[in-house]
């Protein structure tokens, strides 16, 4: 039989996680390939009858989730969600993650840290014994950009940390902008020894909105490998 396809992985993560979902719940919706797998099996369940409330990360998830007629709701009418689902760019044995790729990360750890848990859907790919081979998202205002750049390289080398500090381009050239209307500059520093100590050096600078480091908010990361899936953490509720 031929493996399956990363894909194919993803969307068995997702099936996985969708086990976690009760009838009442209200669910954040994270962004990405792998968690548009969820929103599209949720839809599945929503149209057989399944009761949710939706809060999503971006617009992009947002109009999938409206298009399969899962309920939604802001943040604002719905403050307080059960459990949160999404995709990791890196994962860690800690549960600690790299996320913010597809460039949602600041509505990303809003939402997750807004629920009682925060299950990650991955496929094998991403899990690393260092954080950071893929390079750190840091969500900036577009309000003195140059500025908080040259404060994010100094707290890098700081930490002793370096490499490429470079705003994201869309595939066009211009800028990427946020659905949040900011910057993110992609931070290539290879392994990142203390991500801790590298989050709140980041979480200080004036003009960071946020960064991809997820650390303590993850409650389960659910991995699809050619072996079968794996949870790590807790899929249930403590
Ligand atoms: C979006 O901003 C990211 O945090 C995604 O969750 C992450 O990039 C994973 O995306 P994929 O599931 O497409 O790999």
């Amino acid at each position: 039989m031929p493996a399956p396809s990363a894909d194919a992985l993803k969307r068995q993560a997702a099936a996985v996680a969708l086990e976690a979902v009760a009838p009442g719940m209200r669910l954040g919706l994270g962004t990405g390939s792998t968690a548009a797998h969820f929103v599209d099996l949720l839809g599945e369940k929503v149209k057989a009858g399944l009761d949710v409330l939706c809060v999503p990360t971006s617009e992009r998830t947002r109009a999938q989730a409206q298009a399969l007629g899962v309920p939604l709701a802001t943040l604002e009418e719905a403050p307080e969600l059960d459990l949160a689902v999404d995709g990791a760019d890196e994962f860690d044995a800690q549960l600690r993650l790299i996320k913010g790729g597809g460039g949602a990360l600041l509505r990303e750890k809003i939402v997750a840290a807004a629920a009682k848990r925060f299950i990650v859907i991955t496929d094998e790919s991403k899990k690393v014994a260092t954080l950071g081979a893929f390079p750190l998202p840091v969500e900036i205002d577009v309000f003195g950009a140059k500025a908080t750049r040259l404060h994010v390289e100094r707290a890098a080398k700081d930490l002793g940390l370096s490499g490429t500090v470079a705003p994201r381009l869309k595939p066009d050239g211009h800028v990427f902008v946020t659905d949040g209307g900011h910057l993110i500059l992609d931070c290539a520093f290879g392994a990142i020894a203390d991500p801790e100590a590298l989050a709140l050096r980041l979480s200080a600078i004036p003009g960071v909105f946020e960064h991809g480091l997820f650390i303590g908010l993850t409650t389960a990361v659910v991995v699809a490998g050619r072996d079968g899936v794996e949870t790590l953490g807790r899929l249930d509720p403590a």
